[in-house]
């Protein structure tokens, strides 16, 4: 019988990548998101493959969503061993001074209340399991701040303080917390849904950077630190590409 794990925001770059490697690593995957008809694709890629996989159309901003995600857990074929907090992303560089109050809404609904509502949901779960293990997909962002940053370094701080937290609350029981805090990773939608669509800035963002990661190299650090032995817990694991030494020190080249 498969351990199973449970990826939100599987149908794009990150999620989706992890999701992909979780399966090849055994898993069966609860694929999370709510655009269905990416995850049935994802579904498809991922069986063909060999894997296992199951799609769940899920809003982690949605409290009945979030049940029926929990449902689909209960019913899945086998423990439920894994949950990777991944849905998330940021939306707009404006200075605190005119950031809109919807786009921080947004951000702090999406990373951090999902993470919340998601984690609470599957503990239940993870717990039973004997041998738990929750990954937050957190950030640099949530490390350190920069200019224009407000909104979403807040929220990314939120989520490394709930994976703290949860750390020190768990203590003594079989479920361990794993913080995994990305630096730039090209993916296909980040900077796209940062930008509200606007492909040039988007693009703007990697503009001569060699080799930003890529959502595979993120889900390679998730599958390395959920395949540890459990008694193994690996506080945080936080990962930029060489090109980027620090938020503000980014090599570009011919810039
Ligand atoms: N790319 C980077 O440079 C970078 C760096 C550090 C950390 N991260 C973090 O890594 C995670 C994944 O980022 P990514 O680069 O893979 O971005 P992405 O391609 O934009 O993926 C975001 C995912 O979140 C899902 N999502 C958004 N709102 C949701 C909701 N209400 N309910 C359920 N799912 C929702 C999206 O799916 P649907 O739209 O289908 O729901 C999508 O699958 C995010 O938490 C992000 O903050 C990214």
């Amino acid at each position: 019988m498969s351990s199973v794990a449970i990826v939100t925001g599987a149908s794009s770059g990150i999620g989706a990548a992890t999701s992909r490697r979780l399966a090849a690593e055994g898993f069966h995957v609860l694929a999370a998101a709510r655009r269905s008809d990416r995850l049935a694709g994802l579904v498809a890629e991922i069986e063909a493959a060999g894997g296992r996989a199951t799609a769940v159309a899920c809003d982690v901003t949605s409290d009945e969503s979030v049940a029926a995600l929990a449902e689909a857990a209960g019913a899945a074929p086998g423990p439920v061993t894994l949950l990777v907090n991944n849905a998330g992303g940021a939306r707009g560089l404006d200075p605190v001074e005119s950031g809109s109050v919807e786009d921080w809404q947004w951000m702090y609904d999406v990373n951090v209340l999902g993470t919340l509502r998601v984690t609470q949901a599957l503990l239940p779960a993870l717990e039973a399991s004997g041998a738990g293990t929750i990954v937050v997909v957190s950030s640099t962002a949530g490390l350190g701040v920069y200019e224009g940053g407000g909104g979403y370094t807040a929220a990314k701080h939120a989520q490394t303080a709930i994976a703290g937290t949860l750390r020190l609350e768990l203590n003594g029981r079989p479920v361990r917390v794993i913080e995994i805090d990305p630096g730039m990773v090209r993916t296909e939608e980040f900077s796209l849904v940062r930008f509200d669509g606007d492909a040039e800035r988007a693009a703007a963002v990697y503009a001569g950077v060699p080799e930003p990661l890529v959502a595979e190299d993120v889900a390679d650090c998730v599958a390395w630190c959920a395949t540890r032995p459990h008694h193994v817990n690996v506080d945080r694991l936080v990962v930029r590409p060489l090109a980027q030494a620090a938020q503000h020190k980014v090599h570009r080249v011919g810039q």
